[in-house]
């Protein structure tokens, strides 16, 4: 069936799922009975284009490259130009918001009210912000809710490695009574690295030029990122209204060379641990690091991977491995999502 998209923001993640899109167009269909037209695209610095029959995503993409603006985009019938994110998200003919915009994490906006005027004007929205799932999860998920279209937000929490939807669906009927993790690349990075003789300074050069780091990397650094990923993972996975200030927070700033090497002594590893656990009636939420001794599968997840450990009633412990990051990944992570929307199965 033919799903028709407006995409607000096109950067890297953007780029990265039109390119997909255009790789996969006839298997997709195949595949999983999802065909995909992207019929608008708003981006703040970009410039906007719309065409109700579809744009040609390849002539995006050259027009982006060859000038960095959608100005370059051939004229063609039924085209309007110009299109601002809420006339994109309230007057276009999409089924679908594909929200990417820069977003400011601590107020979640203009994602937020993105979010809103999509839901509100019976479009379903699929994100890979964090701000509006951690902060908003509740009011945002009721109102998609009476307006009867759905939220994806799967690129969230490790990009594109399932993190929600895995447990949502394949550890249905389990109580998880813990979910714990590596959440945030950039600090696994620069441990990794540290641990291998590198300076934190130099180990976090390099994860900013590998493009890992957040645009502010104190919100990497300082554990903010991994506390907005274990409030969104405690609301979905484990059904805990948390909000992201009951989550502790304390980062990898401290840590030193002689801290790494200890240990390493004892049979250990320092990672940036983010976890919510519930003891009876109590939820105790934070982020720190910790030396997780070499028998956890976690302490042996090095570079910018992630990983997640869910305590299951049922199933026992299991533990997720995979990309947190990446243009890719991201891409992909939209990519399921629109599937499931697709399928009716979100
Ligand atoms: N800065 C983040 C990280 C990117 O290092 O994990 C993905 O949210």
């Amino acid at each position: 069936m033919e799903h028709k998209i407006a995409m607000l923001g096109f950067g890297v993640v953007g780029q990265g799922l039109a390119e997909i899109i255009l790789e996969k167009a006839g298997s997709l269909v195949q595949d999983t009975g999802f065909q995909p037209k992207v019929v608008a695209i708003s981006d703040k610095m970009k410039g906007a284009v719309y065409n109700p029959d579809g744009l040609d995503l390849s002539e995006v993409l050259r027009a982006v490259k060859e000038t960095g603006t959608l100005d370059a985009y051939p004229e063609e019938s039924g085209l309007i130009r110009g299109w601002d994110s809420f006339q994109t998200i309230t007057e276009t003919n999409a089924d679908t918001i594909v929200e990417l915009t820069f977003t400011d994490v601590n107020t979640g906006q203009p994602a937020i009210d993105h979010c809103k005027a999509a839901f509100e004007s019976k479009k379903n929205v699929v994100m890979s912000n964090k701000g509006p799932v951690a902060l908003a999860y509740k009011e945002l998920s009721e109102i998609a809710k009476e307006n009867g279209v759905c939220w994806g937000f799967e690129g969230t929490v490790m990009s594109g490695t399932p993190s929600l939807r895995m447990p949502l669906v394949s550890l249905a009927g389990n109580e998880i009574r813990e979910v714990k993790g590596i959440l945030n690349g950039t600090t696994n990075f620069i441990l990794t690295r540290m641990e291998e003789g590198l300076r934190y300074e130099d180990a976090l050069a390099e994860a900013q030029s590998l493009g890992y780091a957040e645009a502010d990397p104190t919100s990497d650094v300082e554990g903010y990122d991994a506390q907005y990923k274990i409030t969104i993972l405690a609301n979905t996975v484990m059904n805990i209204p948390l909000s992201r200030d009951d989550v502790s927070r304390e980062g990898i700033v401290h840590l030193t060379q002689e801290d790494i090497h200890t240990a390493k002594s004892q049979g250990k590893r320092w990672k940036l641990i983010a976890s919510c656990r519930k003891e009876g009636n109590r939820v105790i939420a934070k982020v720190g690091p910790e030396a997780v001794p070499l028998t956890d599968p976690l302490s042996s997840v090095g570079g910018a991977v992630n990983a997640v450990t869910y305590d299951c009633d049922l199933a026992g412990p299991i533990t997720l491995i995979g990309a947190g990051a990446g243009r890719k990944e991201t891409g992909f992570s939209i990519l399921i999502d629109l599937i499931n929307i697709n399928r009716n199965q979100l």
